[in-house]
């Protein structure tokens, strides 16, 4: 009776937790298999995301279903399909949304990349001030505080062995420090000490058993025991940061007082305050204290990493590449040497091979490897045959296009000439997403492209970048269990330039 009893509850836990997973079998789409529970997606904890993306790309094709546990999902790897999703009126007003994220907490859930429908639309609309291109501008000065910063650390480390060759530097720690710098200027008008560090690298540490129970427990689970992806403790340090932050600046405002500190140039809070005046004449459409401060801890949580790997991935790419290096090196000096000074960073911001380079970067190492869109009804995909029901995510594999010998011929090659205005031509629409595209690509895009030209075109006018016996090559990356590329430790050698 006992063993009988016994083969009945496995029965009924093997149907609960695979019931679904003939789904997509049934109608004729292909796919990995999933596990009992935990779908398909269970072994991105183990193997890195991109890999697996690639090795499914090759096997299964452009199109292939997933399981997020029981629940269906769609892997969408053709560019002609790709661009309805992601673009024009069916993005608007079927795939507006990506995965819900689980969590109330009183900040995490107002962070645009959080929001839904209408609330997203109006916080979209207003943040989006904040990044166009002449606000971006008034930044130039915080940014180069950064990078001085940098290169006077860059300049320590280099000057003891100056005859004896270059020297080896650990680029997670280099362009960690930079963007950490950057995005705490800008977003939190401070620059970072000890606690602020510490505090960071908590709120940027996701151990293993946080992503496992964010990915395999339903929300109601985890509101119950107050779980939150993101750990509370370095979100209420930061939470406290902005809300100290917005209430200094009001203050300056509305009195008139000069600022404790002098600052750079504009930040953040300035923007997205100047946001909050214009609006103050009497509509409800202005940006609340609690939102600008949740967009500001969002900020600096997206803005950190992504940044960081961009510099360290374009300067790996430029150690291993000395032609390439050299062109961009040629290209900067020749720019600079006839301008004076503040046009330094204008005349950076536009040279076309340093973006080119950035581009062939973020094809080759996109730190964000996937993207995902919901759907708000069913939706027919293209001629295939399939629907896309309401509800249901599809998954994006970025990598998977980049790495692509049908969209970019010589894929694992670096080569910066593809993407010269000249050559762009070539390329397909939707199969380069580094920041993603339509109205919910990347807000922080040219944020990021701007900080990340300044901060590259300074070490290479004074450093020559060579690999060293501790480069790796290829890459070593671990998985993360998000997707987001871990690489491992990077290094390359820095030595100083004698001509500039
Ligand atoms: C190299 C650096 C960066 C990369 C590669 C990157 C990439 C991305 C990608 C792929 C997305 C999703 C786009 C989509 O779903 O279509 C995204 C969204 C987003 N990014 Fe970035 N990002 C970077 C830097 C930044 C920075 C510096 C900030 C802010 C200062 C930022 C703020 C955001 C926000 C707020 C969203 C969500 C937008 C929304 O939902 O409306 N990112 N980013």
């Amino acid at each position: 009776m006992l063993y009988l009893s016994l083969a009945c509850i496995a029965l009924v836990l093997y149907w609960a937790t695979t019931r679904n997973h003939r789904y997509w079998a049934d109608r004729g789409v292909p796919g990995p298999t999933p596990w009992p529970l935990f779908g398909t997606h269970f072994s991105q904890f183990f193997v890195p995301m991109q890999e697996l993306d690639t090795q499914r790309f090759e096997k299964f094709g452009k199109i292939y279903g997933v399981y997020d546990g029981t629940t269906p999902g769609l892997i969408v790897g053709d560019p002609e399909l790709i661009k309805p999703i992601m673009c024009g009126t069916t993005a608007l007003n079927v795939f507006t949304n990506r995965r819900a994220v689980k969590t109330t907490h009183p900040v995490m859930s107002k962070f645009l990349s959080s929001l839904e429908g209408r609330p997203w639309r109006r916080v979209r609309s207003l943040t989006t001030k904040a990044f166009a291109v002449p606000q971006l501008k008034s930044m130039i000065p915080t940014m180069q505080h950064a990078a001085e910063l940098m290169l006077a650390h860059l300049n320590a480390a280099t000057s003891n062995a100056s005859m004896s060759g270059p020297v080896n530097i650990d680029l997670k720690r280099l362009f960690g420090t930079y963007t950490m710098d950057v995005i705490a200027l800008s977003a939190f008008a401070t620059t970072p000490d000890i606690e602020f560090i510490q505090q960071a690298s908590a709120l940027f540490t996701f151990p293993f058993w946080r992503k496992f129970l964010d990915y395999v427990a339903p929300m109601w689970v985890l509101d119950s025991f107050g779980f939150t992806v993101l750990p509370k403790e370095p979100m209420a340090f930061f939470r406290q940061i902005s809300a100290d932050a917005i209430n200094t600046r009001e203050q300056e405002r509305h009195t008139g007082m000069q600022p404790a500190r002098p600052r750079q140039g504009k930040d953040f809070l300035d923007l997205l305050m100047d946001v909050w005046d214009d609006m103050e004449s009497g509509t409800n459409h202005k940006l609340t204290k609690e939102e600008i401060l949740a967009q500001c801890v969002l900020f600096f949580s997206v803005g950190y990493e992504t940044s960081s790997q961009l510099l360290m991935y374009c300067s790996y790419c430029l150690a291993l590449n000395p032609d390439c290096q050299q062109r961009l090196y040629d290209e900067l000096s020749t720019c600079i040497g006839t301008l004076p000074e503040t046009e330094h960073a204008d005349c950076i911001v536009k040279s076309p091979y340093l973006k080119a380079v950035i581009d062939e970067t973020l094809r080759l190492y996109n730190p964000v490897l996937r993207m995902e869109r919901r759907a708000s009804e069913d939706f027919e995909l293209g001629t295939t045959g399939i629907i896309v029901r309401k509800g249901m995510l599809v998954g994006i594999p970025v990598w998977a296009l980049h790495h692509s010998c049908e969209h970019f011929p010589d894929p694992e090659r670096f080569m910066p000439n593809r993407f010269l205005p000249e050559n762009k031509h070539h390329m397909q629409d939707s199969t380069y997403l580094p920041f993603g595209q339509g109205p919910r690509n990347c807000i922080g895009k040219q944020f990021s492209l701007m900080e990340s030209k300044l901060a590259l075109a300074e070490i290479i006018l004074k450093y020559q970048l060579t690999p060293t016996a501790s480069t790796t090559a290829p890459l070593q990356f671990v998985p993360t269990g998000r997707p987001l590329l871990g690489p491992r430790e990077v290094c390359i050698g820095f030595q100083k330039r004698n001509l500039y």
